[in-house]
C-alpha cells in the first residue's frame, strides 16, 4: 500500500499538476484535499495543454478515480465548465467523484471578497477573486452550504434564507432567494451522479489495496497556519491537510513528496525574501512562462530559497522532493541559492514566524556557476552538465532533503530520475 501526498513547497505553481499527472500511472485514485478554483494545475501531453482548477490532475489517465474531497470548496459553475471543456476535448469524465460534504462557493462570496480587498487598500492580499476566503469563512462559522444541500430544495432554501439575510445585513449584498435556489438546485441536478461519500470511497479503495495520491493545491507558504500569514490562502495546503481534507487517519499516509521549482515565484502580495527585480527576474518570467494559470497575472520571480525548503521539509515531513523547471535556469551564467537570512545583524537559519522579520530579512546567498547549456532534451542524470549537478547537490544539502525526480520541461516525458 502506498498513499502519497504531493505538496507544494513554496508559494504555489511549483508544477504539482505535471507531477500528479506523472505519478497517476502508479495509483488507483487521485484526490484533491483542499483549496478550490484558485488552483491552476497545468499538464501538457502531446503538446496539448490542460489547466485544472477543481478536477484532480490525474483525469487524463483513463480508469483512474479522480476524487474531490470534503476539504475542497467547490464552485459548481467552474466544475461543470471544467467537465464540459474536458469532454469537448475528448476526455472521458466517468470516474469523477465529488464529496457530499464539500462546501460550495456562492456568488456572494466573490462579492464579499472584492469588498474586503478594497477595504484593505494597500494591504490587500491579491487573491485570485474566486471566493475562496469567504467560502471557508462560512464553513468555519457553521453557516456554509454543502454539496449535499444542492440535492434537497428545502435544505438549500433554508440555508440560503439564513445566509442571504446575513449578507444583506452585514454587507448590503442582495440576491433573490428564489433565483439562487433554483440555480443551485440545477447545478446539484447536473452534478448528482458524481456526488458521494468520498471518505468512505477512499476507505474502501484502501481496503482493496489500491494506492492513492493526494493532490495538494497552493503551497506550504500559502498555508493558513504555517504560511506567510495574512498573505496566504484560507486552507491547510500542507501534508497534514490531506487527513482532514479527505477524512483519513494520519497513519494511512506512507509518503510525502514535495514539489519545488528550481527558483522561486509568487503571485499576489506578501513577503518574498529572495525576490529579484530587473533583467534576471524578467528572463526567468519569460523563459519559465511565469504567468498565473488561473488569473494570468505575472508572477514575481526570485532565487531558490533553501530556508523555505528546509521549513517545508519540516512542516510537511517531506521524504523527498521533485525539482521542476531546471531548464529555465539554462542560460544564466551564475545562479544563487539562499542559505539563510540576515536580520538585524543576526543569522537566521529557520524560517521565522513573524511578518516583521520576513519584511526586513536579507537573504544570504551561495553563488554558483551557471551551466549555460540546454538541459531540456536530456533524458538521464548522467547527461547533465557538471555545474547543473553541483546546483542540485547544493539544493539537497541546503534544503536537507533529497531530490528524487528532476523536471526539465513541461511535457509529461520531460522528467528524469536522479539515479538515471
Ligand atoms: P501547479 O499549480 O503547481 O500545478 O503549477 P502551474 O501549472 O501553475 O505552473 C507550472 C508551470 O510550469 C506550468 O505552465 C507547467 O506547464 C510548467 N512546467 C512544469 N514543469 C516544468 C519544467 O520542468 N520546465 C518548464 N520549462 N516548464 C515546466
Ligand atoms: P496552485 O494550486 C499560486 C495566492 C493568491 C493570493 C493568495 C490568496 O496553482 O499552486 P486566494 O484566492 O486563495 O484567497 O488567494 O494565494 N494563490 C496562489 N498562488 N498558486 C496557487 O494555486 C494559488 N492559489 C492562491 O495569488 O496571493
Ligand atoms: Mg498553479
Amino acid at each position: 500500500m502506498s498513499n502519497i501526498v504531493v505538496v507544494g513547497t513554496q508559494w504555489g505553481d511549483e508544477g504539482k499538476g505535471r507531477v500528479i499527472d506523472l505519478l497517476t500511472r502508479r495509483v488507483g485514485a487521485v484526490v484533491r484535499y483542499q483549496g478550490g478554483s484558485n488552483a491552476g494545475h497545468t499538464v501538457v501531453v502531446n503538446g496539448q495543454r490542460f489547466v485544472f482548477h477543481l478536477i484532480p490532475s490525474g483525469i487524463l489517465h483513463r480508469g483512474k478515480k479522480c476524487i474531490i474531497g470534503s476539504g475542497v470548496v467547490v464552485d459548481p459553475e467552474v466544475l461543470l465548465k471544467e467537465i464540459e471543456d474536458l469532454q469537448k476535448r475528448g476526455i472521458i469524465v466517468n470516474e469523477l467523484y465529488l464529496s457530499e460534504s464539500a462546501h460550495v462557493v456562492m456568488p456572494y462570496h466573490k462579492q464579499v471578497e472584492e469588498w474586503e480587498e478594497n477595504q484593505r487598500g494597500k494591504l490587500r492580499i491579491g487573491t485570485t477573486k474566486r471566493g475562496i476566503g469567504p467560502a471557508y469563512t462560512d464553513k468555519i462559522a457553521r453557516r456554509g452550504i454543502r454539496i449535499s444541500d444542492l440535492l434537497i430544495k428545502e435544505a438549500l432554501r433554508k440555508k440560503l434564507i439564513i445566509n442571504l439575510n446575513f449578507y444583506k445585513k452585514l454587507y448590503g449584498i442582495d440576491f433573490s432567494i428564489d433565483e439562487l435556489t433554483s440555480k443551485y438546485l440545477s447545478y446539484g441536478e447536473k452534478l448528482k451522479d458524481y456526488i458521494t461519500d468520498t471518505s468512505l470511497l477512499i476507505y474502501q479503495l484502501m481496503r482493496k489495496g489500491e494506492d492513492i495520491l493526494f493532490e495538494g493545491a497552493q503551497g506550504t507558504l500559502l498555508d493558513v497556519d504555517y504560511g506567510t500569514y495574512p498573505y496566504v490562502t484560507s486552507s491547510n495546503c500542507i501534508a497534514g491537510g490531506a487527513c482532514t481534507g479527505v477524512g483519513i487517519g494520519p497513519g494511512k499516509i506512507t509518503e510525502v513528496l514535495g514539489v519545488a521549482k528550481a527558483y522561486t515565484t509568487r503571485v499576489g502580495k506578501g513577503p518574498f525574501p529572495t525576490e529579484i527585480k530587473g533583467e534576471i527576474a524578467d528572463a526567468l518570467r519569460e523563459r519559465g512562462k511565469e504567468y498565473g494559470a488561473t488569473t494570468g497575472r505575472p508572477r514575481r520571480c526570485g532565487w531558490f530559497d533553501g530556508v523555505i525548503l528546509r521549513y517545508a521539509a519540516r512542516i510537511n515531513g517531506l521524504n523527498k522532493i521533485i525539482l521542476t523547471k531546471l531548464d529555465v535556469l539554462d542560460k544564466l551564467n551564475k545562479v544563487k541559492i539562499c542559505t539563510a537570512y540576515r536580520y538585524k545583524g543576526k543569522i537566521i537559519r529557520n524560517f521565522p514566524a513573524q511578518e516583521s522579520i520576513w519584511k526586513e530579512s536579507e537573504p544570504i546567498y551561495k553563488e554558483l556557476k551557471g551551466w549555460e547549456k540546454d538541459t531540456s532534451k536530456i533524458t538521464s542524470f548522467k547527461e547533465l552538465p557538471q555545474a547543473a549537478r553541483d546546483y542540485l547537490k547544493r539544493v539537497e544539502e541546503i534544503g536537507e532533503v533529497p531530490i528524487y525526480l528532476l523536471s526539465v520541461g513541461p511535457q509529461r516525458e520531460d522528467i528524469l530520475a536522479m539515479n538515471s
